[in-house]
């Protein structure tokens, strides 16, 4: 019998998704015992007689789950494109602005101008609209800088955020697209090798994982693996972003790479998939940006599942393709836009999403040895955030030894 004295126990829990298996893992009338922010046990609710917590929350019924993990965003910017939104709306692509300079690159312009204590305050800003919204952990991108000094400095501000944030951020260099102008084989070969020779060795410090959008008029399959070779070569992990808008062989090169995960997918077909399901990786669904860019075609999840590729769900929150950052929104999308089931969906915000970063063993799911990122939902089962989409159901986010209330 152990009579240990404890930090926190959270008890009566009317469902505990702890997904810790291969569905949801769920406990019915559970309790979580927290010491020094990792879970130390995890069970019925009689396991709480075993200890003295220091705080108990009496979780009166309610769901609970692993703290959401957003393992795609673009979270530090300058400025908004709501005019592109409207061009949209009159019938130009995404592409189309692009091409004459819109897009990717009328926010690099934005971005290069704003100061870094201005982005690092904008990115706090957007921070807690995450933490609101029960996000423990985010993957964020730079890619709005597009030369040394800006990418660098994009880099700075999510170094300061990963020092001073209440979640854990996971830090990506990402070649977004070609600085405007850069519309020659020959500038576009300069430009790939000051990314292969300057920026790549410099930016090692400070990123994680290197990422490379692989799409018609910005890279193409043999730019990116120039690109992604010398990562992997410096020590990088890797991600890709492919088949968003066209497929222009990214999946091949994904497979050559192994990379850690595959993201968009909206127009990947079933030879692609069985491609795919060669390599450990794991694809992030983007719903918010197919909503947002009225795509007509969705990524085939039946056949993901089917080849058991695990399937993770982000906000990809950006200035131009999803500007929200309510990944209840994006679970809800996914099951009513992409055919997830509710269960897919809660594994693509929480343990496939960790996958997708590398980080299954740490976050994801509610299991002994497994940090203390947990969220408590003011709703009575799981189904509700596909129900009520949209609402914002989170009452409490415990973030290691940090407990907020809402
Ligand atoms: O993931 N596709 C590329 N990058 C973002 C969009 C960035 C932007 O439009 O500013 C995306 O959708």
């Amino acid at each position: 019998m152990k009579d240990n004295a404890v930090d926190l126990a959270i008890v009566n829990i009317g469902q505990l998704l702890t997904m810790a298996e291969k569905g949801l893992g769920i406990i019915e009338n559970a309790a979580i015992v927290i010491h020094n922010g990792i879970i130390i046990d995890v069970g019925e609710s009689s396991i709480r007689q075993h200890y003295h917590p220091q705080q108990t929350i009496d979780a009166q019924g309610k769901v609970v789950t692993p703290g959401l993990i957003d393992c795609h965003t673009h979270l530090i910017f300058s400025g908004s494109r709501e005019n592109e939104m409207v061009q949209r709306l009159q019938g130009e692509s995404y592409l189309t602005i692009l091409k004459r300079g819109g897009g990717i690159l009328s926010t690099v312009q934005r971005t290069q101008k704003a100061s870094q204590e201005s982005l690092l305050s904008d990115g706090k800003k957007w921070l807690n609209v995450a933490l609101r919204y029960g996000v423990t952990a985010l993957e964020i991108k730079s890619g709005y800088g597009l030369d040394y000094e800006n990418e660098l400095k994009q880099l700075h501000v999510l170094t300061e955020l990963k020092e001073r944030a209440p979640q854990k951020i996971i830090p990506t260099f990402l070649a977004h697209a070609f600085p405007r102008g850069c519309d020659t084989e020959l500038l576009q070969q300069h430009y790939i090798h000051t990314l292969i020779e300057k920026m790549l060795p410099s930016f090692k410090k400070y990123a994680d994982f290197v990422d490379v959008f692989v799409e018609e008029g910005v890279f193409s399959a043999p730019q990116a693996d120039l690109i992604l070779s010398e990562a992997k070569q410096i020590g990088y992990k890797l991600k890709m972003h492919v088949n968003q808008i066209k497929s222009i062989g990214g999946i091949e090169l994904a497979v050559k790479h192994q990379v850690l995960s595959v993201d968009h997918l909206d127009t990947i077909n079933e030879k692609e998939i069985a491609l795919l399901s060669k390599i450990e990786t794991t694809v992030v669904l983007l719903p918010g940006a197919s909503y947002f860019l009225n795509c007509t075609t969705v990524p085939d999840v039946v056949s993901l599942s089917q080849y058991n590729i695990p399937m993770a769900i982000a906000t990809n929150f950006n200035p131009g393709s999803c500007p929200s950052l309510n990944i209840h929104l994006m679970m809800s999308l996914a099951v009513h836009r992409f055919g997830m089931t509710p269960e897919q969906a809660w594994q693509g915000v929480t343990i496939n999403a960790a996958r997708a970063l590398g980080l299954q063993e740490e976050l994801g799911s509610i299991v002994v040895g497994r940090k203390a990122h947990i969220v408590i939902w003011d709703m009575q089962n799981y189904w509700m955030p596909f129900y009520h989409f949209g609402h914002n159901f989170v009452e409490y986010v415990i973030i290691e030894k940090g407990v907020t209330r809402f």
